[in-house]
């Protein structure tokens, strides 16, 4: 038992701060008001959200240029189509990752400007087949469409189905210059002169015997070829002539990432 005397609350600095309320103090405010936590959360990220996005819009592109990348000539964006319709994507991505095995197995990592004129992209999500974005080049005509009519036929084990039926169905360019100009909205830079040729450049690319020069001028790098071997023109045409230029329009020998721009 003590019987010392209390000790006076002034000499033990308890109890004589000042009031003064601490930042978590304050913060409790807004922790126990709804509306005022959501007007502050608003605030907090709208700033980090004008940080990231203002800039953006000041930029001509994010896109690094590369030479060589041009927008598809009318008969690969009509096969462009039919690749997307048939859903090849949902087995096929084409986005080739700076990764060792995969620059091995497929070619040099893709570029962002390879896809710039692709809409909508076909990077895919998936590989139940492999990477296509440098498929073009690789096979023979013959091949593509050995392939595609019967995979089986040339890969065993193959998984992917029969397309046989795209040799059937002729196509025209009669919608073709719309889609063109469709995809210029969007900002892929047809002019004037590639929509005035559409039908035209549609049918020459498909016949090695026609006047092709003028159209390979508009598309450098376009395959010219009766791709499917048959009379017409056909969707195996245009699927055939896509493929054949997936990932050949950057010249790697010369390319250098340009880290500045
Ligand atoms: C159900 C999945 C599936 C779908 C859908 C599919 N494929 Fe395939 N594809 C594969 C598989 C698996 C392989 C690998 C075996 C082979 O070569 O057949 C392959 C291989 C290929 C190859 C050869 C690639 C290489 O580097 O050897 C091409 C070209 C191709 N597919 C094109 C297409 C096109 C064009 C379409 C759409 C018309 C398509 N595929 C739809 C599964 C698919």
């Amino acid at each position: 038992m003590s019987n010392k005397p209390p000790i006076p609350a002034s000499t033990t600095g308890i109890g004589d701060r000042p009031k003064r309320r601490s930042i978590l103090d304050r913060h409790k405010v807004l922790e126990k008001n709804a509306t005022l936590l959501l007007v502050f959360s608003f605030l907090v990220v709208s700033v980090g959200g004008i940080v990231e996005i203002a800039p953006l819009f000041y930029l001509e592109n994010t896109i690094e240029e590369v030479d060589g990348v041009r927008p598809y000539s009318p008969l690969e964006l009509t096969g462009r189509d039919v690749y997307v319709r048939e859903g090849c994507y949902v087995c096929h991505s084409q986005m080739i990752r700076p990764m060792r095995d995969e620059v091995e197995r497929y070619g040099h990592y893709s570029l962002a400007a390879e896809s710039m004129y692709d809409h909508p992209f076909q990077w895919g999500s998936k590989r139940t087949g492999p990477d296509l974005a440098r498929v073009g080049g690789r096979y023979s005509d013959e091949w593509h469409v050995d392939h595609l009519t019967d995979p089986q036929s040339v890969v065993p084990e193959s998984v992917m189905p029969k397309y046989g039926f795209l040799s059937a169905t002729l196509i025209d360019a009669e919608y073709t210059a719309d889609l063109m100009r469709t995809h210029r909205i969007v900002g892929v830079p047809y002019t004037d002169e590639m929509i005035e040729n559409a039908a035209s450049d549609f049918a020459v690319q498909a016949d090695p015997d026609a006047d092709w020069e003028e159209m390979v001028e508009r598309y450098p790098g376009a395959v010219v070829s009766n791709f499917d071997g048959a009379p017409g023109i056909s969707e195996m045409d245009a699927l055939i002539a896509y493929m054949q230029m997936l990932g050949t329009l950057v010249d790697f020998s010369t390319f250098t990432p340009d880290a500045s721009r």
